[in-house]
């Protein structure tokens, strides 16, 4: 039966570039939406930034740009890092778009008349100085239990305690250092209270979905069993759920309520919604029949560990109360270590996605990495380059790459392309089609750890029987040999191509670009794999062309971001670099700069010098009632064309010097490296947007 299944990602925070963090999670929901689509089931893959609350706000104010303009930035990276990843959203959306304005007003109004909103008058720490409620984490002061200085207004991280800010011994503001006032004010609740709240999420938490699978992973359960109290305990319920925040909040305006918005939380997971919406409209499609409660839609989420208690509680039993469709199934990973460690720039041990492009890392070789790594269950998944290395290059490469690369040459050599199988293959195709199915099972129940286990198992057996048959020694003499000879080299190659082509459909959800040029430019089959097509026997091959790289080692001590690498303990005490190919020059004081007068300068006009190859004539405007002409050696890396009409840097009180050419009144700056082998070129510098000819530079 054909499923139709909404799958989506938790939406990022979109003050922030992805982090290596949310690549795990679009690449763990990648593989399984890849999965679900081989198995011809229709799927609808959606993302989306988190746009709105006090730290997107507060950041954008202290760069002096709009939420709205900081948010735009990361967004419009985001498409760049998506694609390189070949993570396949259908759709990216955003929570501050007029579909989740109106879905999260219309749901709030929904639970509002089914009696579940409550108003009430709430006392918060307000900072007078910044005009603001101060949100939790905007708050320090000693902890009440341990004593320990500058703890945050919800937990101790000395002591693991958990508060109110008001409890707080000493209480500041971050943002202003100023001591907090208790200022009153109404905030809305959701009334999670109600004793209908506990009783539905006791059903949902621990009920199954229409594949017969449980909503939630048994620890997750066992978390929300916990927060929900015991079954037989019949005055548990949960404390009412804050959804609103005064101004000034970058948020969408609760309906009725001047100056009231809803709380990010509230407004962030129906961005979901948002996002299949917008897609649908674009895509044509039936929005409100794919959100029926009655319909067959399943709708799956991916999160971490660190949002359970949004997805599992609050998100279910808003849509429940708002007469809506609820979840099928919230997937929970766990969280991306370094060498056991979290994720950190300090340490040395934070990867940037962006970097591990850059640096020419293959995006398929993380895709597998985690593969190899991820579980059904809420376990964190180390990224250890050793690891990495092995996995990459013994397993992938060495393993699976390796038997195409082996069988191919033969039959190109010897047969002209041609595949042939000796005898019966209802054995083989029998065999890759049961392991194929017990592959797709397993990434479909999302042990994407078995399935690579189950794969490289297949690979070995194939390279096992290949290795029996000794091609090398049946393809001696081929040219003169009889035909049974021909046809048991023919065989065992022909054989060892279908099991790579098998192998390739199961990793299709982990490796889709390799797949797709395995698919097309080596069998001539299309641009992508089914599920079934693992037991189709390949006719022919093109020349084998090469399909993967090995890791170079050497790639990882350039992956790891350290912070302030270049910085100016780091240089003093290790004198070990020496940035641009030279030391730093001994220390000079104030008195020693100030010395030097730079300008901003317009270069309004420009030539090549006559007898020189190396100059260039500048004449630069430095707003002084008169054009200075500068000769500089960077006829290399410019044509004066390049350079008139732009703004530079000029050493402005240099002595002036009497050249073969003319005199040449002062100097442009220019960046290069001291070893021309490194890199030869000559980097003019050209100050930000605004500068004016004639202003100095301090
Ligand atoms: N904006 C909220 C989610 C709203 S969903 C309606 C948020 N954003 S986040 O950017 O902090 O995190 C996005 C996702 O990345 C979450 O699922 C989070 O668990 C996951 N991860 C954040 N750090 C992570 C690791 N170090 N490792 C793995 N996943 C991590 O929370
Ligand atoms: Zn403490």
């Amino acid at each position: 039966m054909p499923r139709t299944i909404f799958v989506t990602t938790a939406l990022p925070y979109a003050n922030g570039s992805f982090h290596l963090g949310h690549i795990l999670e679009y690449i763990q929901a990648d593989i399984w939406v890849r999965c679900q689509r081989m198995a011809g089931h229709t799927v609808y893959f959606v993302g989306a930034d988190d746009a709105h609350g006090a730290p997107i706000m507060l950041k954008a104010e202290s760069e002096g740009i709009t939420p709205r303009e900081l948010v735009a930035r990361y967004a419009s990276e985001r498409p760049r890092y998506l694609a390189s990843f070949h993570i396949g959203f259908d759709h990216w959306h955003s929570t501050d778009s007029p579909e989740n304005i109106a879905l999260s007003r219309a749901i709030y109004r929904q639970l509002k008349s089914a009696g579940f909103i409550a108003r009430r008058t709430i006392e918060q720490f307000y900072d007078p100085i910044k005009g603001m409620f101060l949100p939790d984490r905007y708050i320090k002061g000693e902890c009440p239990r341990c004593h320990a200085k500058d703890q945050y207004g919800d937990a101790c991280e000395n002591c693991g305690a958990v508060y109110a800010p008001t409890d707080l011994i000493g209480p500041y503001s971050t943002l202003t250092h100023t001591t907090p006032v208790l200022k009153s004010s109404e905030h809305f609740f959701f009334r999670l209270s109600d004793p209908r709240c506990v009783a539905f999420l006791r059903e949902w938490t621990t009920g199954v979905n229409g594949q017969g699978e449980q909503h939630l992973q048994p620890e997750v359960q066992a978390k929300t069993r916990e927060w929900l109290g015991r079954a037989a305990d019949g005055d548990a319920h949960l404390d009412d759920w804050d959804i609103s925040r005064d101004a000034p909040y970058f948020g969408i305006e609760i309906p009725d309520a001047p100056g009231k918005f809803f709380y990010v939380w509230l407004d962030a997971p129906v961005g979901y919604l948002a996002s299949l919406q917008a897609y649908c409209e674009k895509a044509g499609l039936d929005f409100n029949h794919l959100i029926d409660p009655a319909g067959a839609t399943e709708q799956v989420h991916f999160i971490g560990k660190d949002i359970v208690y949004f997805h599992a509680l609050f998100w279910p039993a808003m849509l429940k109360f708002a007469g809506r469709k609820t979840p099928d199934g919230i997937n929970v990973h766990g969280f991306v270590t370094v060498n056991g460690q979290k994720m950190s720039k300090s340490r040395g041990t934070g990867i940037s996605p962006l970097r591990y492009l850059e640096i020419g890392m293959d995006a398929e070789w993380l895709r597998y990495y985690f593969a190899a790594k991820l579980n059904q269950h809420v376990e964190d998944v180390d990224f250890v380059a050793t690891d990495f290395t092995t996995r990459i290059n013994s397993d992938l490469v060495g393993k699976f790459v390796n038997i195409a690369s082996r069988a191919a040459s033969f039959i190109t050599k010897h047969f002209d392309g041609e595949l042939r199988y000796a005898g019966d293959t209802d054995a083989l195709r029998a065999t890759l089609s049961d392991t194929a199915r017990s592959v797709q099972e397993l990434f479909e129940s999302r042990d994407y750890s078995r399935a690579v286990r189950r794969i490289m198992a297949c690979a070995d057996d194939i390279n096992q029987a290949f290795d029996t048959a000794q091609p090398w020694v049946k393809a001696k003499g081929i040219r003169t040999a009889d035909a049974a000879q021909k046809a048991a080299l023919q065989d065992a190659c022909s054989r060892a191509l279908a099991g790579f082509k098998a192998l390739t459909v199961m990793l299709a959800p982990v490796l889709p670009a390799l797949s797709r040029r395995v698919a097309g430019e080596l069998f001539g089959e299309g641009d992508s794999y089914c599920w079934a097509d693992a037991a189709v026997l390949p006719a022919h091959i093109a020349p084998f062309k090469h399909l993967m790289q090995r890791v170079d080692p050497k790639l990882f001590d350039a992956l790891f971001e350290k912070a302030d690498a270049a910085g100016g303990a780091d240089a003093a005490g290790t004198a070990a670099s020496a940035p641009g190919g030279e030391a730093i020059s001994a220390t000079i004081q104030m008195d020693d700069f100030a010395k030097i007068d730079l300008r901003i300068a317009k270069i309004v006009d420009c030539s090549a010098v006559e007898g020189s190859d190396k100059l260039l004539r500048l004449s630069l405007d430095v707003n002084e009632g008169r054009p200075r002409q500068v000769f500089s050696g960077i006829k290399s890396a410019y044509s004066p064309q390049d350079l008139i009409g732009k703004l530079t840097v000029l050493v402005a009180n240099l002595a002036p010097r009497k050249m073969r050419f003319g005199v040449s009144e002062g100097m442009v700056l220019a960046a290069s490296h001291h070893d021309k082998q490194v890199d030869g070129g000559i980097y003019i510098l050209e100050p930000w947007p605004g500068a004016r000819p004639g202003m100095r530079i301090n």
